[in-house]
């Protein structure tokens, strides 16, 4: 089977064309390198071009024999995506229909999309399952529901088959110590906290300690990014078999404060780290905790090293070996 994987040179896609590969899957990544890195996907077949580019996808559709389509290329800053949402429509949104375009065009029916928990906005019951309501508080969610919803329309009308997984908070890295995070500028919480603990950075800088929280700061589900692998290869397997549509939360079940993050580093790392309380960054919900229960129902996912110490640990090796990234 030959998979191409848009946006595999980024954080989450090169641990999963890793998982990929070792399964025995042909991948060919596409990326633009806008936030992704050569040396994660090093001796792995590339094709370096823009989702925003039709004439270059049609081409690679053109060049390539493509069985199936793993799609995590987009932008994923909450924070920026609410100053600037005309970009996250054109780069989210508007690649995606070029993307699947491309793909329809040339008989490419199957696709897996990373779609996020931000497409909930603020829960009304946790853990969140997948038939909450969505009502995105932020332009970056916005766009993915818009993708997801964009997905449902084309599966009526042009029988696309897709998989959404809608993933809460990715963290950790590859043990074997060579791919791990590296966005720049970086703005999650677990890569942070290991910067200020590696002195770095001078600080990590609490963004809204008045929430209605246990202790005043937001609350989130880490997932690691193996277990993430994971779930994409058993959803393609799924979708390529049962060609059945679906949507799935991917997380741990287990929601952590900002400021318990920040102990459990100290105590995995054995560091200090340095904290300022700042304001509440706009569009971010109070808690975000998911229920995966239908992924491990359904697809036969759980999640083997998410614990948080875990997730720590293996962000802060990486980090550690590779204090300035690639
Ligand atoms: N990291 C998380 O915690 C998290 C949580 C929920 C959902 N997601 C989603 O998962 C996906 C991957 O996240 P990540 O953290 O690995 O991000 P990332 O930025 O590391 O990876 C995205 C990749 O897509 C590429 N890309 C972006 N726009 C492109 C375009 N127009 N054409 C070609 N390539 C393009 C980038 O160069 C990058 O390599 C994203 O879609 C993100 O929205 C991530």
């Amino acid at each position: 089977m030959n998979i191409l994987v848009c946006g595999g040179a980024g954080y989450i896609g090169s641990h999963t064309v890793r998982r990929l590969i070792k399964e025995g899957y042909e991948v060919l990544v596409l990326d633009n390198l806008c936030n992704g890195h050569m040396s994660a996907i090093a001796g792995i077949p590339f094709v370096n071009a823009d989702l925003c580019d039709q004439s270059a996808l049609k081409q690679v559709f053109h060049d390539h024999k493509i069985d199936a389509v793993i799609h995590f290329a987009a932008y994923a800053l909450v924070g920026e995506s609410m100053g600037q949402p005309d970009i996250y429509y054109r780069n989210n949104v508007v690649g995606t229909l070029n993307l699947l375009e491309s793909m329809l065009s040339t008989g490419v029916k199957h696709m897996v999309f990373s779609s996020t928990a931000a497409v909930y906005g603020d829960p009304l019951q946790l853990p969140i399952s997948e038939d909450h309501r969505t009502v995105p508080t932020n332009a970056y969610g916005a766009t993915k529901l818009a993708v997801e919803e964009m997905l449902r329309w084309f599966g009526q009308a042009f029988g696309l088959k897709y998989t959404s997984l809608r993933f809460f908070n990715a963290a950790g890295a590859d043990p074997a110590g060579d791919i791990g995070e590296d966005h720049d500028p970086e703005t999650h919480l677990i890569p942070v906290v290991i910067k200020a603990a590696l002195g770095l950075i001078p600080h990590v800088k609490i963004l809204g300690t008045d929430y209605l929280t246990r202790d005043g700061t937001c609350i989130r589900d880490y997932i690691h990014v193996l277990d993430l692998a994971d779930a994409h290869v058993l959803a393609l397997k799924m979708l390529l078999g049962e060609g059945r549509s679906a949507v799935y939360n991917l997380g741990s079940g287990e929601g952590y404060s900002v400021r318990e993050v920040i102990k459990t580093a100290e105590e995995v790392t054995g560091r200090m780290v340095r904290t300022i309380e700042g304001d509440r960054r706009m569009g971010d919900p109070a808690v975000l905790v998911a229920s995966a229960e239908k992924a491990e129902r359904e697809l036969g996912w759980k999640p083997e090293c998410s614990r948080l110490e875990t997730l720590i640990y293996t962000a802060w090796e990486w980090h550690r070996e590779n204090p300035g990234g690639y």
